[in-house]
């Protein structure tokens, strides 16, 4: 039985994955590399560092930056990207996610947070759901991030529940990944994510009665 939910962020609570596209593409302008529909699904759920390597690969100049170079245009992109999640509030939660919430902790499940992003707390602080959460893993403490199992092992631990009493959230491949990896209850959300346990098409579908009727309970 399922007991706990360990939550992605940008795509399945906020409305922010739009806004790492955005910050992304004008990094990817930038350095010479084309903006393709596939390299901004690929980047959903990779850590900062990593999304910007694979930009640069995807445009063969992961060659042509020093370290420090490379941190500087990491740091240019979280700038921007900081500039528009200021404007957060509670109506940027998506569609359905906060009736989930609220019916999650009705019912006494535990929640956690499973986020690559280093600006989770304050995303979570702008939408007014810090409180629903008994831990939010700190990627910068992870070896290794989505598609990785560790971040999604982890959110277990903080909900001091085993991996198979615990469903995991995810609008990306690289998360679903992790979750199937960490032996979770995987459900994806968005139409490009065929490794998903369960799946819907959008957050709105996301509740608990539609996620024992896909499990045929
Ligand atoms: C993930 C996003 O949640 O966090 C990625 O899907 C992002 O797009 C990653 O790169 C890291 O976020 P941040 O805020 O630490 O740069
Ligand atoms: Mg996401």
């Amino acid at each position: 039985d399922i007991k706990g939910f360990a939550f992605d962020l940008d795509g399945v609570i906020a409305d922010t994955a739009k806004f790492h596209s955005q910050a992304w593409h004008q990094t990817a302008t930038k350095v010479g590399t084309e903006w393709t529909p596939e390299l901004q699904e690929a980047l959903k759920g990779v850590s900062r560092m990593d999304s910007l390597e694979m930009i640069l690969k995807a445009g063969g100049h992961e060659n042509d930056y020093s370290l420090a170079e490379k941190e500087a245009l990491a740091a240019e992109k979280n700038d921007n990207y900081g500039k528009l999640i200021a404007t957060l509030t509670p109506a940027d939660i998506l569609p359905g996610m906060q009736a989930f919430l609220d019916e999650l902790r009705a019912g006494g499940y535990q929640m956690a947070l499973a986020s690559a992003s280093k600006n989770a707390p304050k995303i979570l602080k702008y939408l007014g759901l810090t409180d629903y959460f008994v831990g939010i893993v700190d990627p910068a403490t992870l070896h290794a991030g989505k598609p990785d199992p560790e971040i999604f092992a982890r959110a277990a631990e903080v909900m001091n529940l085993p991996a198979d009493q615990v469903a995991g959230l995810e609008d990306s491949a690289a998360g679903i990944q992790s979750i199937n990896g960490a032996g979770e209850l995987s459900i994806g959300i968005g139409d490009q994510l065929s490794a998903a346990t369960v799946k819907f098409t959008d957050t709105a579908q996301v509740s608990l009665a539609n996620l024992r009727a896909a499990l045929g309970e």
